[in-house]
This record gives C-alpha cells, structure tokens and sequence, in this order.
C-alpha cells in the first residue's frame, strides 16, 4: 500500500511538470510574427546565401575574394572557394581567372520589415493587467495542497521567474516605438549587407532610393539602418527618400481589400481552428497548468502569449516569464493560429493578395530593367524600403513563393501537409524579415551555365529563396521577365475602388425589394 501510494505521487510529480522553461536550453522560440530575427537566422553572418554557383560578392577588394564561388550542391562543400581573411582565415585560395569571372553584382532591391517593438497603444491597458494575473497564478500555487493535487504544473523555477515578471505601463507617446532590441538588429543589417555588398552599398548618396512612410517606427528603422551602414558618418549623409505612404501600404487605400478581406475575418480560418477540440484542449491545459480548474478567459491566454513573444523579442538572452504557461505543442497552436490568420487576409487564400503584392513586383521589375537597359552602372543601385506584414506577405503570393500544394484550413491541423507547411510566418515573416532581389551582371561564356548576361538571385531573410524555374534563387534575367514582366506591367489597383465583386447581385436584389416595398406595396 504504501509502495503503491509512493509509485503514485513518483508518478505524478513527473507528469505534473510537462513544461519548464527554466531548465529547457532549447526552448521552443517560433513565435509567428513576433519571432526574433535571430532565432530564424541564427548564425546570419556565418551564413553564404550567395552559394550559388557562379556567384561571388563582391570583387573591390582586389585580388581579396570573398564568398564561394562554387558549392558542390549535394555535399555543400566549396570546390573553389575564394574567402576574405575575416570569413575562413584558415583556407588560401588561388583562383583562376575563369572562374574569377563569375558575375559582379550590379543592383539590390530590398524590403524590410520593421524590427521588434514596444506593444501597440490599444494593448498596453490590457498586457498591464496580466500584472493581477500573476499574482492570481501565484496563489494559486500557494494553497494549501495544491502541488499534490494539481495537473499540470509549472516548474519551481518558472513559477520563481513568474514572480519576478510586471510590466509597467509606458508613457502612451512611446506604444509602437522600436525597442533598442529592434533599433539594433536593424543597424547589423545595414552593416551586414554593406558587409556583403559593398560595391553596392557605397557613402555615394546619389546610389540609393529609401521609400517608407513617414511614421516614427518607419523613420526609426531608416535611420538604424543608415547609421548600421555608415556609422558616425549617417547623419551627414542626406539620402534620396520618399515618403509616399501609398508605395508601402497599398491595402490602405483598397477599399475592395478592405471591404472584403480585411473586414470579414470573422469568416476566417483561424476562427475555425480555434474553436475545434485540439485548441480547446490546449486552453484547459494551459489553465491547469496556472492553477485553475476552469477555463480561463480565451483573450487572456493570447495575451499571456502576447507578452512571451515580446518579452523573447526584446531580449533574446533572457528567460521569458510567460512562455513557462505553455507546452511547445501549445506554442505550435498558437503559431499555425496566426499562419491561419495572416493566409487568409495577405496569403494564398485571398486571389487579392498577388493583385496588391505586384505593385513591388512592378517596383524591382523596372528597377532592374533600367539596369539592364543601360548595361552599365546606373544610379541608384539601392532601393530600400521599410514596411511591414501585408506587404512583405502581398508580394510573396505575387512571386509565387511559399506556396503550399494543400491550402492551410481551420480543420487540417494535424495533416503533414499542415505540419510541414511553408506558410510559416516565423521562418518567412519574423522582425527584421527582409526580400532582396540582386542583379547580377554575369559572363554568359563562363563556366557556370548561364544563359544571360544578367541573372537575379532572390533572398528570404539573407537566405536563398525558391523561386519555380530557378537555380536556388537564382533565376535568368529572360525568366523573370517572362514570369513577371506581365504582372508588373498590367499591375494597377482599379479593382480597389471598382463596385464589389460578389454581392453586386444580392444589393441590387436588395435594392429592387426596397423598390419595391416603397412604390407597389
Ligand atoms: C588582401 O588580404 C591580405 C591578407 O589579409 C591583406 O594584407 C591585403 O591588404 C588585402 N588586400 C586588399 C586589396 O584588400
Ligand atoms: C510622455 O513622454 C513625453 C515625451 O518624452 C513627455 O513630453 C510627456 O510628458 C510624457 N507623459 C507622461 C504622462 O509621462
Ligand atoms: C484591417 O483590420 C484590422 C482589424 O481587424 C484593423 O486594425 C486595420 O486597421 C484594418 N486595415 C485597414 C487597412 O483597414
Ligand atoms: C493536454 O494535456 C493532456 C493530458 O496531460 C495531453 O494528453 C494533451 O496532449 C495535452 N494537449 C495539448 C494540446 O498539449
């Protein structure tokens, strides 16, 4: 009897901790849209998105390479490699001249989404009352009994870092302002990509075009990145900009969008999943595991969520307190919940979202073929643009990429369809995602296959993205005028302000009644 009682509370003691942060050192960090760049682009400067056949970096530094020039694609081992010190110091290369003649990059088309920051003003009131929370999951915790008694739990040591959490309210004028976390992470990418680029991303003014619109958290981002380009010499530097709103965010000023996408998402898919049994379950869980024996309000577990992500965006070091409420099979609901979200309204499921996302296949297709057009160095040579969500999401229908074969639906969770989904906003939309477009004037006699003297190497986050038809992200010139050359030339937003599509018939049947019922009956 005894032995049996001991087995028992053996038994669940060890079930009773299914999560604890405070001990995990791989924590489960994918937090849709507000995972940290880091986590998605872990070592970013170790990385060579350039492995591509045929491509370098970058040639000014004369006689010093650096990047790969050839990767064996299987093994991913360089064949011929030619690296600055401060990449491989170990590996001296002699490069031969054929190879040397790869391609130069000649042009870079870049847009960024803004980095991690504060929470929006119409959150704050509500993330501060978690602060009662607390201390409600911490009584909890403090009855009599309750860790004999209680399934799941939390661990000791994240019920510690728990107590320790608050958050104060911040002066309203600083809501959605970059944290110094997100200033800083934008500043390495202007040096990374200057670090990358530098051909490219020269002190000359006249090389570049910045276009954002003209709000603290867009003009913040500019001026990050600027000074992550130039450093002290940012400020006496005066760039090319332009601040019209309607280039970045498009779907603003698309009533249709609006009208039927943006307002229905009462209809949508995440709706659906959420109230299917595998998210149900998941509240009870997470409520038992906080101390409560019923379901705690739906809006505040996304909160408690809300404020694990922040706090994980806006130090990637620490421990975030509230991620110890949930499991990672929770987080992962949580995650597919806003995947369902954000393909709903900017993704494959709206036909409105490639028709709004050409406008920036329009913008880099006529960047480049200016370029082209020149055959020769032509300013500016760098656009860059801060944005955010919608628009990075819009263009990525418009290319194609990303494209799951299974649309993403309420009910098909646990499919491995679903489970291995491409339609991730933590890989494809973290803070600081970025897609760049790089020209890249080629030697078509080399040794490297190409066709044309120009070729485009498309990046998702600095890392090559797949585009159909294309070498790794390396597509000829010719096939991205033939894939896109169309959409950006018939690219207009007359749909925007046409009469709406779908229930044109049911008002005018509704207009006819009205008629009706005023002057027959
Ligand atoms: C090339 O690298 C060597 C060794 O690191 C260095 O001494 C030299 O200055 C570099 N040359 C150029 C043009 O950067
Ligand atoms: C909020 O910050 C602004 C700018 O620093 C300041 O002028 C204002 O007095 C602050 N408001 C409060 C309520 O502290
Ligand atoms: C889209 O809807 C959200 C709320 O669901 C709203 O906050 C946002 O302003 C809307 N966007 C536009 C452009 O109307
Ligand atoms: C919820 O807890 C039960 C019992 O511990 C477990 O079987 C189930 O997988 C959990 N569900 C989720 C979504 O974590």
């Amino acid at each position: 009897m005894r032995w049996a009682l001991l087995l028992l509370a053996l038994a669940s003691a060890a079930s009773s901790q299914d999560t604890c942060i405070s001990s995990d050192d791989d924590p489960y960090v994918l937090f849709g849209t507000k995972t940290a760049y880091n986590f998605v682009n872990r070592q970013l400067s170790n990385r060579r998105p350039e492995d591509v056949p045929g491509l370098r970096w970058d040639t000014s530094s004369a006689g010093n390479f650096t990047g790969c020039l050839i990767l064996h694609a299987k093994t991913q081992q360089c064949k011929y490699c030619c690296f600055t010190a401060g990449l491989a110091s170990k590996m001296v290369v002699t490069i031969r001249a054929d190879l040397a003649q790869g391609c130069q990059p000649a042009a870079i088309w870049l847009l960024n989404r803004h980095g991690a920051h504060n929470p929006e003003a119409d959150e704050l009131s509500e993330l501060e009352r978690l602060n009662n929370y607390k201390d409600n999951v911490l009584n909890n915790y403090r009855t009599p009994g309750f860790r004999t008694n209680h399934n799941p739990q939390m661990c000791a040591a994240d019920l510690a870092l728990l107590s320790g959490w608050s958050f104060n309210i911040l002066n309203r004028t600083f809501a959605g302002d970059l944290t110094s976390a997100g200033y800083m992470q934008t500043q390495d990418l202007g040096r990374e990509w200057r670090r990358r680029y530098p051909s490219l991303f020269t002190t000359n003014n006249h090389d570049y075009l910045f276009k954002f619109a003209n709000e603290k958290r867009f003009t913040d981002s500019f001026r990050a990145f600027t000074e992550g380009l130039f450093g002290a010499q940012a400020e006496s530097i005066v760039m090319p900009r332009d601040n019209d709103e309607k280039l970045v965010r498009p779907y603003k000023f698309c009533p249709t969008w609006i009208k039927e996408v943006n307002d229905t998402s009462q209809n949508s898919q995440r709706n659906i999943f959420e109230s299917k049994r595998e998210f149900a379950e998941m509240v009870t869980n997470v409520s038992l595991r906080l101390g409560f024996n019923y379901d705690i309000d739906r809006d505040i577990i996304q909160r408690m969520y809300q404020m694990c992500r922040y706090n994980k965006a806006w130090d990637i070091t620490k421990k975030s307190p509230w991620c110890g409420a949930f499991s990672r099979e929770d987080l992962r609901r949580f995650e597919y919940a806003e995947d369902l979200e954000t393909y709903t309204k900017y993704g494959y499921q709206s036909d409105l979202s490639p028709k709004l996302g050409c406008t920036q296949v329009k913008d880099f297709v006529n960047f480049f073929r200016n370029h082209v057009k020149e055959d020769a160095p032509v300013q500016p040579r760098v656009s860059v643009q801060f944005a955010e969500t919608p628009l990075l999401l819009m263009l990525l229908t418009a290319l194609g990429a990303r494209h799951d074969n299974v649309p993403l639906t309420g009910d098909n969770y646990h499919t491995t369809a679903v489970q291995s989904r491409q339609w991730s906003n933590s890989i494809m939309d973290p803070f600081n995602a970025n897609i760049a477009a790089v020209l890249y004037r080629c030697n078509p006699n080399g040794n490297f296959g190409f066709k044309d003297r120009y070729q485009i190497l498309f990046l998702q986050n600095a890392q090559t993205m797949k585009i159909d038809n294309c070498r790794d992200g390396l597509c000829e010139w010719s096939h991205v005028i033939s894939k896109f050359g169309d959409l950006a030339d018939k690219c207009n937003l007359d749909f925007c302000n046409s009469a709406p599509r779908l229930n044109s018939f049911v008002s005018l049947s509704l207009t006819l009644v009205a008629f009706c019922f005023r002057y027959v009956m």
